[in-house]
């Protein structure tokens, strides 16, 4: 049994990831910011009684997170950086709300980095500690395309920081990686998308189950299968 902490469980991947874990029995704490959300993960995470735990926190609020990590002294396994958002209706690179793709860039890029220093000595704790940066395939430098500009900038300056992060921390034996969750059927990928949460979830599990501090510094795909930077 491992212990999970997922932030952004409200809705989604996370919560889908959550719900199964609750499922396969391993200790789940992930975080919402809003009753509604709390909710709704509360009952995802009913099957765990007392080994499950939800904390509240706003990525974007350093002192919202720190004292969520206070409130955990147990060593963590496996953090899942999930929260995040699809930015401002305009954002390409010709027609730019500004201070919203600022505000994309505090959730999508340093977010996950804050929730990682935060949660780090009791990852250091952990067993085979993991740290996965859930990015997006539009992170990648190597893809071309126009639209969501400051999404898939920010992105891509969360992959940077996933591999200094990775570098950092393999000394400690702390493995970190950026990972794409595949196109998915949630408010954010829209009903179009190809994967349903589930199928997302597993493949994410699986992949996260098998990380190793070799695989330290990878950007990989609910697969396993690696992008490109
Ligand atoms: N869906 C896809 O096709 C796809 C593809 C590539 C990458 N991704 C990435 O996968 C992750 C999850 O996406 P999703 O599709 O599940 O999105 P989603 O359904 O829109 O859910 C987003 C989650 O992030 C939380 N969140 C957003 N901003 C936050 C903040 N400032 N502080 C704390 N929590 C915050 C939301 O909480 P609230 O309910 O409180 O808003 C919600 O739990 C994101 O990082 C996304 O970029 C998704």
């Amino acid at each position: 049994m491992a212990h999970w902490l997922i932030a952004g469980a409200s809705r989604g991947i996370g919560l889908e990831l959550a719900r199964r874990l609750a499922k396969q029995g391993e200790r789940v704490t992930a975080s919402v910011r809003s009753e509604r959300g709390r909710a709704t993960l509360a009952t995802a995470l009913a099957p765990l009684g007392d080994r499950g735990r939800i904390l509240s926190f706003d990525t974007r609020d350093q002192s919202q997170i720190s004292a969520a990590a206070a409130q955990v002294t147990e060593p963590v396994d496996v953090l899942v950086a999930n929260a995040g958002a699809y930015g401002p209706k305009r954002q390409t690179a010709l027609d730019m709300d500004f201070e919203g793709a600022l505000d994309l860039f505090s959730v999508n890029s340093l977010g996950p980095l804050r929730v990682a220093q935060a949660f780090l000595p009791q990852l250091r704790l952990g067993e085979r500690p993991r740290i996965v940066m859930m990015s997006s395939v539009l992170g990648s430098m190597a893809l071309a395309g126009t639209v969501n500009a400051a999404y898939r900038a920010s992105k891509a300056a969360l992959n940077k920081f996933a591999q200094c992060l990775a570098d950092e921390l393999r000394p400690a034996g702390v493995a970190v990686v950026s990972l794409h969750p595949g196109w998915v059927r949630t408010d954010m990928g829209g009903p179009g998308a190809t994967l349903s949460v589930e199928e997302s979830a597993e493949g994410i599990i699986k992949v996260v189950e098998s990380l190793t501090l070799s695989d330290t510094r990878r950007y990989v795909d609910y697969r396993g299968v690696d992008i490109d930077w």
